[in-house]
């Protein structure tokens, strides 16, 4: 098989400056990384490899590279973490679309993993992308990086992903399939199963700098709590009004499964006030923190106007 990255979909007018930038220094280290390794397994490094190479709008490492930078961090060490929030969010969409799951075929424009492969070696591959996270986060060669701070990345992805975050989120979501659910229960399960990693993002780029201002990370916390949040009122609105094609992933996918989203509890235009809400509020944690934050507003903004 030869793998070649989607052309990718534009949206020319939306789309923050550097996001196009930072989405192919990821994919040039991504690939570096991914062909240093091939022969490590024949057998899974090419579903690896097809998940992760092929799409995906790399919003999390984008708010590492972007939200690092703004911090003081080097581009070189931004890397890491760039690329091991990258891998984990790999692997939970590849777990996401098996059959026990949101049981999907379409991803990133592509057959899902366990489509393109078969489910024994997309399970592996979701495994192997969540290890080499965190192999890539500790072994990075950080040029400015106390041990302490790589320790607290570490800790920052491993809640995140786990059942205080991910994970837990995800079985939220299983549960709540098919039931009535709350306003405030479908917060959480959205604050955990998506916020949790871009949260994780902006800590990631915050222990990745030489910064150390408890406010600042509060701030940036909140600011990607609100817009995490949002990212999911918008991607459970896109279910419904996107199209196949564009979102890369099957339109309608929530409402067959009869999930637990936010048009479901207050319908469009309630889902779409929810995320009107969360961008105001990111924008006022933004208003707070003493950077320029002009290209931060634009992917703010980008969130919750995005088509897929
Ligand atoms: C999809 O994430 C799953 C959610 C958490 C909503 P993205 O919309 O970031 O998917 P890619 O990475 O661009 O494919
Ligand atoms: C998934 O939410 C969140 C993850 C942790 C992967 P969805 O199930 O709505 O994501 P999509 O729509 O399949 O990308
Ligand atoms: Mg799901
Ligand atoms: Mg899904
Ligand atoms: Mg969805």
């Amino acid at each position: 098989r030869v793998w070649r990255p989607l052309v990718r979909r534009q949206e020319t007018n939306l789309t923050p400056a550097s996001l196009p930038l930072f989405q192919q220094r990821l994919e040039q280290q991504l690939t570096l990384l991914l062909d240093a390794r091939k022969s490590s397994s024949p057998e899974l490094c090419p579903a690896m490899a097809y998940s992760l190479l092929l799409g995906g709008k790399r919003v999390r490492p984008y708010l590492v590279y972007q939200c690092g930078q703004l911090l003081g961090a080097s581009l070189a060490d931004l890397d890491g973490p760039a690329m091991a929030i990258e891998m984990l969010h790999t692997y939970s969409l590849i777990h996401d679309d098996l059959p026990a799951m949101d049981n999907d075929d379409l991803r990133r424009g592509k057959p899902t993993c366990h489509k393109a492969f078969d489910e024994a070696t997309a399970i592996l591959a979701g495994d192997a992308l969540q290890a080499l996270a965190f192999e890539v986060l500790s072994s990075h060669p950080y040029q400015h990086l106390a041990a302490e701070r790589q320790v607290q990345m570490m800790r920052a992805l491993a809640s995140a992903a786990g059942a205080a975050g991910m994970c837990g989120g995800q079985a939220i979501d299983l549960a709540q399939t098919n039931q009535q659910i709350s306003l405030a229960r479908l917060e959480q399960m959205h604050r955990l199963k998506t916020g949790a990693l871009i949260e994780c993002s902006v800590k990631l780029a915050y222990y990745c700098s030489p910064l150390q201002d408890e406010q600042i990370l509060h701030h940036l916390t909140t600011f990607a709590g609100a817009l995490g949040l949002a990212f999911q009122v918008q991607d459970d609105i896109l279910d419904i009004e996107g199209d196949t094609l564009t979102l890369g992933k099957p339109q309608g996918s929530d409402l067959r499964a009869n999930k637990a989203t936010y048009p479901a509890l207050l319908g469009l235009d309630g889902a779409r006030a929810k995320a009107d809400q969360l961008h105001q509020q990111a924008l006022r944690a933004l208003d707070s923190l003493p950077f320029e934050t002009t290209e931060l507003r634009a992917f703010a903004h980008y969130i919750i106007a995005r088509t897929f």
